[in-house]
């Protein structure tokens, strides 16, 4: 039965203007459990053919058929496929894989069969004990050898079944008694059932096959038949059911576990290459997590002017010089306001400094004539005594609040000033209670603050009927902005032209939020370019690691690894080094985060699980999109040529 059938096969290497005809027209016809030799000089097509049998190159023309399958017409994984199930190469320089152990060396193209790992281990150590190298199974290829590194290729080539064996010059770099002995191996595999086509270009060792098939320029000039020698084949691989699950599984493994390895073995590399993505991405999770603080920073701080609340002024904004002047706002706008729907309480603001005295102590203080309403409405929290009554507003009653502030100055050794009397610019004041500190940073924050009702402050103090602003608590139910056009409406209304403005805390904590937000989208896209940066140097070191690794790749595809298992194996290491990048990269954040908070009292970084998340996966993305070329690229190379790159 033919087993391998040639017709009509050229090949030609080079582009039009400097082409070689390498194989003119090859008929050839190969029955299965042959011993054929393929003798002639160098340069004379041999290997060029041998290559062709065993689908690492394709012929320029002609067709080849295996078990009566044309091959000219099978895609590149089918012929992955043929490689890994029919055929074992065995190579004159060895093309073991450095980094592997004998064992591992053997047991390689039974990944690509989908074996698990037990078996495999067990099969490999099997073959090489056969093979003599029980000794010798954890040993890498630079510790054996080169006969040893032979036998274990010649394992290799055995692993999958090794239906046809393919040697191309087997004993070309041995010396003579290791490459007897490897064809003592050979004749073994011949009597075993295997199919052997074997290259040489010396007649000695040809004489040991059963025909010898003289090749010169291409053409086979003569085809010797010497001995009819056929064996049934003896080690047949079981064929066991392998779920395409396990398969898949086990070649994942295998490229999680190069990628690995490709990593741990160029360290300082890695770790360069990493750089740029634990720069990037510690950037972009460290400018998140400190806009987190700051915007709920500004946040607390705008809380403490309380929730829901208007302040009218007199004027036309902050920046009006006559605003201190103008006395356009009464307390009867005021009032009216209080009876709308809208509006919970509305308290009119009286502002006055002066000179406070006790006993003998005299300072500059702050007076504000309030509403009873307003400790509540801004959030002021009292620690001694209490705030006044609407009672004691309508009644002008001589009472105050004082802050604490006031309190340790004027009071040292007092630590219960309640029932006091003090002494606002001439005008006797009770003090019937005292404010908590002010934990917020602001103007009120260092001076002396004293609060009494905005009658007693209008009527008894100034003497005048100005208020100086007005502060409208609106209901939870209203929109603050729909409130804050009414009131214009209103108070536009009554005064018959808008005199005054507004400051509404929702409207400053909307403008605070959106203005924190686009920096922290400014800043964060600047970091965004920096992990493109990082981007790109792992897409170079991905190339860089493809070229070194090029006869490796070449090495996996002949003995049966798909195109899907090369880029696999590159976008792993790819999508690895980003996501390694990026653990760093949040830990080193999280770091600065530590040392920033330990060191700073009231402002603390912030870091949210989905910034970490994201961070994360936008590192493995950029692993998978910049590792993606080069992956491409090394699954892409020719077979054949992938082998003959050194
Ligand atoms: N990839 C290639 N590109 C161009 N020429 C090639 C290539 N491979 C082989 N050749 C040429 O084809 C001829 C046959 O090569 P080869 O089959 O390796 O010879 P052998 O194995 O018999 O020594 C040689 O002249 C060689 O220079
Ligand atoms: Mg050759």
């Amino acid at each position: 039965m033919n087993i391998i059938e040639l017709k009509k096969i050229n090949k030609f290497f080079g582009t039009k203007g400097n082409c070689v005809h390498v194989l003119k027209d090859v008929d050839l016809t190969i029955e299965k459990g042959d011993f054929v030799a393929i003798i002639g000089q160098s340069g004379s097509g041999k290997s060029t053919m041998m290559n062709i049998i065993g689908c690492l190159d394709v012929p320029t023309s002609g067709s080849y058929k295996i078990g009566g399958v044309e091959v000219g017409k099978m895609s590149k994984d089918q012929l992955a496929d043929l490689r890994c199930k029919k055929f074992g190469f065995i190579f004159q320089r060895y093309n073991l894989l450095s980094s592997l152990k004998a064992t591992e060396n053997a047991a390689l193209p039974a990944i690509y069969l989908g074996l698990n790992t037990v078996t495999r281990t067990k099969r490999a150590v099997e073959l090489l004990k056969k093979l003599n190298l029980g000794e010798k199974l954890g040993n890498k290829p630079n510790e054996l050898s080169g006969g040893q590194q032979q036998r274990v290729s010649i394992a290799r080539a055995l692993m999958n079944g090794g239906e046809i064996i393919l040697a191309d010059e087997p004993t070309g770099a041995l010396d003579s008694k290791s490459g007897e002995m490897v064809m003592e191996i050979i004749k073994n595999l011949h009597q075993q059932g295997h199919t052997i086509i074997l290259v040489t270009h010396d007649s000695k060792i040809a004489a040991q096959a059963s025909r010898i098939i003289e090749i010169k320029d291409g053409e086979i000039v003569s085809d010797v038949r010497k001995a009819n020698e056929f064996y049934e084949p003896q080690d047949q691989l079981e064929d066991v059911k392998r779920s395409r699950w396990d398969t898949l599984k086990y070649r994942f493994m295998e490229s999680l576990n190069m990628s690995v390895h490709a990593i741990i073995s160029n360290k300082m590399r890695s770790l360069l290459t990493m750089l740029g993505i634990i720069i990037g991405i510690a950037s972009v999770v460290s400018v998140v997590a400190l806009g987190n603080a700051s915007q709920a920073k500004i946040m607390e701080q705008i809380n403490s002017m309380g929730t829901n609340t208007i302040d009218i002024m007199p004027g036309t904004g902050f920046g009006d010089m006559r605003s201190g002047r103008v006395k356009t706002l009464k307390v009867s706008d005021s009032n009216y306001l209080a009876k709308q729907s809208f509006i919970d309480n509305s308290t009119p603001k009286v502002s006055d400094s002066g000179t406070l005295v006790y006993q003998n102590y005299s300072l500059t203080a702050q007076l504000s004539g309030v509403g009873a309403e307003f400790f509540e409405v801004k959030g002021r929290k009292i620690a001694q005594g209490r705030v006044f009554t609407q009672d004691e507003v309508n009644s002008m009653a001589s009472v105050v609040v004082i802050d604490d502030n006031t309190k340790n100055e004027m009071f040292e050794d007092n630590p219960n000033p309640l029932g006091e009397i003090i002494i606002f610019n001439k005008k006797p004041l009770k003090i019937i209670g005292v404010t908590e500190k002010n934990s917020n940073p602001g103007p009120d924050s260092e001076s002396m603050n004293i609060w009494t009702p905005y009658t007693t402050a209008m009527y008894k103090i100034n003497g005048t009927s100005d208020i100086n602003s007005i502060t409208v608590k609106i209901s939870d139910k209203v929109n603050s902005q729909v409130a804050e056009e009414s009131i214009e409406h209103i108070l536009t209304a009554l005064h018959g032209k808008k005199d005054f403005f507004m400051i509404n805390s929702d409207s400053i904590k909307q403008t605070v939020e959106s203005a924190t937000n686009t920096m922290k989208l400014l800043i964060a896209s600047i970091a965004v370019i920096s992990l493109i940066v990082g981007g790109i140097g792992v897409m170079n070191i991905m190339l860089v690691s493809v070229t070194e690794r090029t006869k490796e790749i070449g090495i996996r595809m002949a003995i049966g690894a798909k195109q899907a298992d090369i880029l696999q194996q590159f976008l792993i290491e790819a999508v690895l080094i980003c996501l390694v990048g990026g653990f760093m990269g949040v830990s080193l954040s999280l770091l600065i985060g530590f040392g920033f908070n330990t060191f700073s009292q009231d402002f603390g970084m912030i870091f949210s699980t989905a910034s970490i998340v994201l961070a994360l996966a936008c590192s493995t993305a950029i692993g998978v999109i910049f590792g993606y070329m080069p992956a491409k690229n090394a699954s892409n190379l020719n077979p054949i040529d992938a082998l003959a790159s050194e």
